[in-house]
């Protein structure tokens, strides 16, 4: 049929016209100003989807598209992106950050070393291939007393905290913002504590309703956390979890942290130690503190067993942090602490050959202090850590915490590197004695010491091996530069009178210095990641007898990242407009009715 045929023809190209022309959605969020996309030269609105996420459609004819994002401000001024953003016609449209050239980059992952904690659910909040976006609103008044009484534990004030990531934003209504740390509310940059995150319709935050925001004001690489965790995730110990974010409070920039777990909050506690499974019982946490210059004398958590009376000041460094808030602490530190300590010496006498003070979590915890050269946890300053006593299942949990002074941060870096583990810990204090009871009561008994050998010989093969660690902080710093650039280039906010280590003015260069060099040169006593890490290696497995193979093994295989990738509905980014495709298929029926 002459005529039908040609018809299909012209309809066939109508048609192949029409496909070509695709809509493509781009997604910004943008903190201040009204953004505009540039997409092939040509400028395009954007309209608020849900703040601070805004969104355009724009019709495209060819991949990959060219486009950036530019932002009018109130005050008429504006900026446009230096550089230019691609997307491929399959790549689905992600919510990128206004002047960040990188959204999400997928991390050579570190290989295990031992198998995940078995009660360990992970949280998709800890996504880490991207840095994701804390918006809090608070009011200004009672912002500025905190910023200007820092030291103050009782300041707090209810917050709006938009949570922003490359695939969702959710919106808490009813949070609390305080000041976090103990001696970091002192410095210039201060840390945050965001509680009681709960969305309207009663949702929590990934599995989290507390999380801490960690300045990282001592480590000029902002890593050594997030690489500590990293570490100990591949050692299958129950750990607080970290990923980056960028934070801005009542509008303005305060800079890039550390988001990380809050250890007392019974959300965390659960997911980390009971699958999820919410727990029948309290469970007791305690925070234990190191603090040799104390009015009280020399006082320091390790461990050990003081007697019965609860007024000896070595108990006084233990404080009680569960749900509990009708009970004295003290009264909780003589029910629960007392009972460990006694039992711990008891084991120390070999009086019992158990403990319900959990050994292999210990060790794996003491291994990475150790490796990582943690100059201000357990082994070397008896504190800062917590104790955890799962009730039902009759165990006692040491978890450690606060990383930042670690590979070759935090003062002696010689030391740290070079004390061999014979030796260990390098004393500082001369008032702080060298014994640590339950370490030295477990390496006494040959089998014990054999499996932390051991444990140094898994982690030197696996994850702590230039290999897997080099690439890992490579791959990071090209994640995070150009937030670190850009905390760099904001004022602190704090306005404490008497503030400390305001000496510690580091910068850009020293970032760089810091996640790059494996060479010894870098400012304030401290030495790049790196260096540390080589240095460290050699001399571990000169001192241990351990042959690090050339290439990392993976007979574990890695650490998996908590994608929230899965998590998104299959929304696809570029999407054939509604009307081209009911028009399609209509003349696609049309051509199916003149043909038979
Ligand atoms: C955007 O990035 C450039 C280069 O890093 C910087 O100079 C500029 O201040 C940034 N602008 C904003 C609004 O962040
Ligand atoms: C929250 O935890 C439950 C188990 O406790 C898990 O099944 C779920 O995937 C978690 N959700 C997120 C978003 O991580």
């Amino acid at each position: 049929m002459k005529f039908g045929k040609s018809l299909y023809i012209i309809l066939a190209s109508v048609k192949v016209l029409l496909i070509n022309a695709d809509k493509v959605s781009f997604k910004v969020l943008a903190i201040n100003g009204t953004p505009f996309v540039t997409v092939n030269g040509q400028q395009y609105e954007m309209t608020l989807e849900e703040y601070p996420l805004y969104k355009a459609k724009v019709e495209v004819d060819k991949f990959p598209v060219e486009y950036n994002y530019n932002i009018v401000y109130a005050d008429g001024s504006s900026e446009q992106e230096s550089f230019s953003r691609k997307r491929e016609k399959e790549e689905k449209s992600l919510n990128e950050f206004f002047n960040r050239s990188q959204t999400v980059i997928e991390h050579p992952q570190v290989p295990k070393a031992y198998q995940p904690f078995e009660f360990y659910e992970p949280s998709k909040l800890y996504d880490d291939t991207h840095v994701s976006t804390i918006i809090i609103n608070v009011d200004n008044q009672l912002l500025q007393q905190m910023y200007q009484n820092p030291t103050d534990q009782e300041l707090k004030a209810n917050a709006v905290v938009v949570y922003a990531s490359p695939y969702s934003v959710k919106t808490f209504n009813n949070a609390i913002l305080s000041i976090s740390g103990q001696s970091t509310r002192g410095v210039p940059k201060l840390s945050y504590k965001l509680k009681n995150l709960k969305s309207d319709d009663n949702k929590e935050l990934f599995n989290r309703s507390s999380i801490k925001l960690r300045a990282e004001h001592m480590d000029p690489s902002f890593l050594r956390d997030k690489i500590y965790g990293d570490i100990l995730n591949s050692l299958g110990v129950p750990a607080a979890q970290n990923k980056f974010a960028r934070v801005f409070i009542n509008g303005q920039p305060v800079g890039l942290f550390d988001l990380s777990d809050d250890i007392t909050s019974g959300r965390y506690l659960r997911e980390t130690f009971n699958k999820g499974e919410k727990y029948t019982q309290e469970n007791p946490i305690f925070k234990a503190d190191y603090c040799p210059s104390c009015g009280i004398g020399a006082v320091y958590s390790d461990l050990g067993y003081y007697g019965e009376d609860i007024n000896e000041p070595m108990y006084a460094v233990y404080s009680y942090k569960g749900d509990d808030n009708t009970t004295p602490s003290m009264t909780h530190v003589a029910n629960e602490i007392i009972p460990l300590v006694r039992e711990i010496n008891a084991y120390a006498n070999y009086q019992t050959e158990t403990m319900s003070f959990d050994i292999d979590t210990f060790l794996k915890y003491m291994a990475v202090e150790f490796l990582a050269g943690a100059i201000d946890n357990y082994w070397n300053k008896p504190g800062n850590y917590f104790l955890y006593k799962d009730v039902a299942k009759g165990k006692w949990y040491f978890h450690d915490a606060d990383f930042h002074f670690s590979f070759g941060v935090g003062g002696e870096p010689d030391l740290m590197i070079n004390t061999p583990l014979s030796d260990y810990p390098p004393i500082h204090d001369p008032k702080v004695d060298k014994a640590r009871p339950p370490l030295d009561a477990i390496l006494s008994r040959p089998e014990n010491k054999a499996r932390f050998t051991q444990i140094f010989d898994r982690l030197l093969k696996t994850s702590f091996h230039t290999g897997s660690l080099y690439s890992r902080i490579d791959s990071f710093v090209e994640l995070i530069y150009e937030d670190a650039q850009w905390d760099y280039s904001i004022p602190r906010v704090s306005q404490l009178v008497g503030q400390h280590d305001t000496e510690l003015n580091y910068n850009f260069d020293d970032f760089l210095t810091h996640v790059t060099s494996t060479q010894e040169v870098s400012r304030f006593e401290t030495v790049p990641l790196k260096y540390f890490i080589r240095n460290k290696i050699a001399l571990v497995s000169q001192e241990l007898g351990i042959q690090v193979p050339e290439q990392y093994e993976t007979d574990l295989g890695m650490v998996e990242n908590p994608s929230q990738k899965a998590s998104v509905s299959s929304f696809s980014g570029t999407s054939r407009s509604l009307s081209m495709v009911v028009f399609s298929s209509f003349m696609a029926m049309f051509i199916s009715y003149i043909l038979f």
